[in-house]
């Protein structure tokens, strides 16, 4: 094989795609719960977004940073339509890293703080400084142990005046997890950040773009972000992020001369795929059906919380779903995981938290959905 090996790769065959099915080169199908790597929300080889691919393809895929087209506008509306953050400004780039890495960085530069504060085990990317999460500019707050201890005693620790960027995820410390950080506790870092000059950047690349029922993850907490960071839903497959920021942000950079030399950055290419899957989400109301089929899917994995000694406890919000299990050294997360994998089920398990993930497209029907239900009850049984 001469592909790095950067991963555990388990199947090499894969040919083909549709809506949640993988097809192998044996005819063999598969049932994706994790949309790639959450990234296909409106499934594999969706028609709409193949027909706009296959038409800006025809007209201009890519321009230099100096010149735009007219799609890259269109496309920056909706994103900040969406983001509630109307009349701001908006930048195309390729992944959720860079754009996360791009959010922190402004924030940073706008504040002029040397800090800037995150919950402790969230992922940001693959790279940059966001990524690293040095801890002698990253200021990793325990939301979990907050909780446990006086919340408000172990906020008072932390030097706000120095923080010049709240970076939330809110899938909840590291999407792996799936735990949600608790509204009252955000709040309380939201209003102090806010109180002491800060910038809120939400990290929306994997919770953004419907995955948990509203269009991003924010809007299940009482605030209002500078700025958005998003992705892998964005492009359903294919690489293109956003960031998305308030207007007054977005003068003061460009009065300030910022410069950013990224090849790819508003692509005409990813900007109208981008523009498309925001409206097929829309026009077809796939956020709301996918909050629907999120819930019926939550109270199924809850269900086998009580019927089956392993499953420990079911969380989720929309179509971001987990089940952790209990430790058993028989029956881990991996064996498990491999099981549905013999069955046919793609899913996601993530060792360090003992978890079974489940993100499939919104588009997923409630069979396939009873049908994951149903094998998972049998194998954890
Ligand atoms: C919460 C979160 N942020 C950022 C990223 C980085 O996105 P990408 O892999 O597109 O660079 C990921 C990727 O899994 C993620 O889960």
């Amino acid at each position: 094989m001469h592909i790095l090996r950067c991963h555990e790769i388990i199947k090499t065959d894969f040919t083909r795609a549709e809506n949640c099915y993988l097809y192998d080169s044996q005819g063999n199908r598969y049932m994706d719960f994790e949309s790639g790597i959450w990234c296909t929300v409106l499934g594999h080889n969706h028609p709409r977004i193949n027909r706009v691919i296959e038409s800006q393809l025809g007209k201009v895929a890519h321009l230099g940073t100096r010149y735009l087209s007219r799609i890259t506008e269109e496309a920056a509306v909706e994103v900040l339509n969406i983001s509630g953050l109307e009349g701001g400004k908006c930048v195309f780039l390729s992944s959720g890293s860079e754009a996360v890495e791009f959010g922190v960085q402004v924030a940073r530069r706008l504040s002029g703080k040397p800090l800037w504060l995150t919950f402790a085990r969230s992922y940001l990317g693959a790279y940059g400084s966001a990524g690293r999460k040095n801890t002698s500019e990253a200021w990793l707050l325990d939301w979990e142990k907050s909780r446990e201890q006086n919340s408000e005693a172990y906020l008072d620790q932390i030097p706000f005046e120095q923080i010049g960027a709240f970076v939330f995820e809110p899938g909840g410390s590291g999407s792996g997890f799936v735990k949600f950080p608790p509204r009252q506790i955000v709040k309380a870092i939201y209003d102090r950040i806010k109180r002491a000059g800060g910038l809120v950047v939400v990290n929306e690349v994997t919770t953004g773009i419907g995955r948990t029922g509203k269009w991003f993850g924010f809007q299940h907490y009482d605030l209002e972000p500078d700025i958005v960071a998003m992705g892998k839903g964005l492009g359903n497959g294919y690489p293109v992020s956003a960031v998305a920021m308030k207007k007054e942000l977005a003068e003061e950079l460009e009065a300030g001369g910022f410069y950013y030399a990224q090849s790819h950055q508003n692509d005409p290419l990813g900007a109208a795929v981008a523009r498309e899957v925001i409206v097929t989400l829309r026009e077809e109301n796939w956020i709301e059906k996918g909050r629907e089929k999120g819930e019926y899917f939550l109270a199924g994995l809850k269900q086998l919380e009580g019927e089956c000694e392993l499953a420990k406890e079911a969380r989720g919000r929309g179509m971001l779903l987990g089940l952790e299990l209990r430790p058993d050294e028989q029956r881990s997360v991996q064996n498990i995981y491999r099981r549905l994998l013999d069955r046919g089920f793609l899913v996601g398990y993530y060792s360090a938290g003992n978890m079974l993930r489940f993100d499939p497209a919104l588009t997923i029907d409630h069979e396939d959905i009873a049908r994951l239900l149903e094998v998972l009850h049998e194998i954890l049984s």
